[in-house]
């Protein structure tokens, strides 16, 4: 695209909506590529996240004599959106109008040729930040597609619409009144969204590990103690547990693996380890006097936020492991502990399943020390292994010729398994699906 476009160079304009996706309906090609556009041309829009229902909708619409071009769901949107418009003549009614009758997820960027100045964004269970510019404003799906312009962000919540000009930005909520937003300085460092020299990002944040490790484990632990201080867990709380649950999804399911052996071993309690997309479906047994733990990068997944939800909505406490700060999920939660990784880019985690992991241990030793669980002796050698570990990454890090050498002996087979068992069988796990994600072997 850049190409074709000569790196921006052809586009004019002082408005622009574009996204990068994977294709959720139909092939991905250019027909099925964002942005979508209605019949008439004179509406287009982007969109992350699935429409359940697109295709009554689009049923309804062809009836009525609209024409589809695409396979996508989204199409489906613009679409109803020149429907609505032609029925009000107001984008702002016709957006309100349209969210009343598409169910599913959504994060939109619209744009109408009718208002040449003016953004549109929307968004239900997709994630949707708006950064504030000196010359502009923006939206995007995650902060660090903006902290190069910007780091003055609000984070939308879930019905809400914005409408944003070069100068200002409005925020309604679904009834379309007027929504007064806090705003979020984010403190990322601008090159934690850039390569810096890597030939992709998940090389950088595979070489980032041992920082990351550091910065999440070493302020909490003072005088060889851990110290959790966003963590309102009392000790009468931890000894009164009825029951832990661990929820999450893909790696940081796999975290969740290695928590319940290490916790279980630790705290001499049981804790169960549920992915997130079956938990809500499963009438869990959770309720007061429970405590959940949601796992994510991300702090988006849709699966585990609606675990989350489902979770409080039995009465249970929910403490969050969460990367990004102010993401759904840390802002839904009873308490958040943050994994210090920084941003991560790559679709494939890697540093923040590293700190998620640290911070599994960092619980793990506070509650059995709230609970008495684990001798003098033991306490200390678990806190001086962990201390250890970030220079443990990077000896192994600086050893990773040895590594490619291994992968060049093995890149030519069709099948890979990865067998353990205990801790090793959750990083079997991850380790397969790493190799999948990447590899496609
Ligand atoms: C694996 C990977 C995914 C995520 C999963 C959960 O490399 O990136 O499997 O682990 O989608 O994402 P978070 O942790 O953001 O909730």
């Amino acid at each position: 695209l850049s190409d074709l476009i000569h790196g921006g160079a052809d586009l004019e304009g002082n408005l622009g909506i574009g996204h990068t996706r994977w294709a959720t309906h139909g092939e991905p090609n250019d027909i099925n590529a964002h942005p979508h556009v209605s019949e008439n041309g004179r509406i287009a829009l982007v969109h992350n996240g699935i429409i359940e229902n697109y295709l009554e909708i689009k049923e309804h619409l062809m009836r009525q004599g609209v024409h589809f071009t695409s396979d996508t769901d989204t199409e489906v949107v613009a679409q109803l959106l020149e429907f609505h418009y032609n029925e009000c003549h107001n984008m702002l009614e016709a957006v309100g109008r349209c969210l009343r009758r598409i169910e599913g997820s959504y994060a939109f960027g619209i744009i109408c040729a009718d208002y040449p100045n003016a953004l549109i964004a929307a968004r239900k269970d997709s994630p949707l930040i708006i950064g504030y510019g000196q010359n502009g404003n923006f939206i995007a799906s995650d902060v660090t597609a903006v902290i190069k312009y910007t780091r003055d962000v609000v984070y939308m919540d879930d019905g809400e619409i914005a409408v944003l000009t070069a100068d200002s930005v409005d925020v309604f909520d679904d009834e379309l009144l007027p929504v007064e937003k806090t705003h979020s300085l984010v403190d990322w460092d601008v090159s934690a969204a850039e390569k810096g020299g890597y030939a992709h990002f998940m090389a950088k944040e595979i070489m980032e590990q041992p920082e990351a490790v550091r910065k999440t484990i070493s302020p909490r632990i003072r005088d060889g103690r851990v110290v959790l201080d966003d963590l309102h867990l009392t000790a009468e709380y931890v000894r009164d547990l009825s029951r832990i649950y661990v929820i999450a999804c893909g790696s940081s399911y796999h975290v969740g693996v290695v928590s319940k052996y290490s916790w279980e071993k630790l705290l001499r309690r049981p804790v169960e380890v549920v992915l997130a997309s079956e938990f809500r479906y499963s009438d869990p047994i959770v309720g007061k006097g429970d405590l959940v733990i949601v796992i994510s990068q991300s702090g988006e997944t849709l699966d585990t936020m609606a675990a989350l939800r489902e979770a409080k909505r039995l009465g249970a406490r929910v403490l969050s492991i969460v990367n990004v700060v102010g993401s759904t999920i840390a802002r839904e939660s009873d308490d958040v502990l943050y994994t210090w990784a920084g941003p991560e880019i790559a679709v494939a985690t890697t540093k923040a399943f590293s700190t998620q992991l640290a911070v599994v241990y960092l619980i793990g030793l506070y509650c059995a020390e709230a609970l008495g669980t684990l001798d003098e002796a033991e306490y200390d050698r678990i806190v001086s292994e962990l201390l250890l570990i970030p220079t443990k990454l990077e000896q192994i890090l600086d050893n990773r010729a040895d590594i490619q050498y291994f992968a060049s002996l093995y890149f030519n087979h069709p099948s890979i398994f990865f067998i353990g068992r205990n801790i090793d069988y959750a990083i079997g796990m991850e380790g397969s699906l790493k190799l999948k994600e990447i590899s496609y072997i």
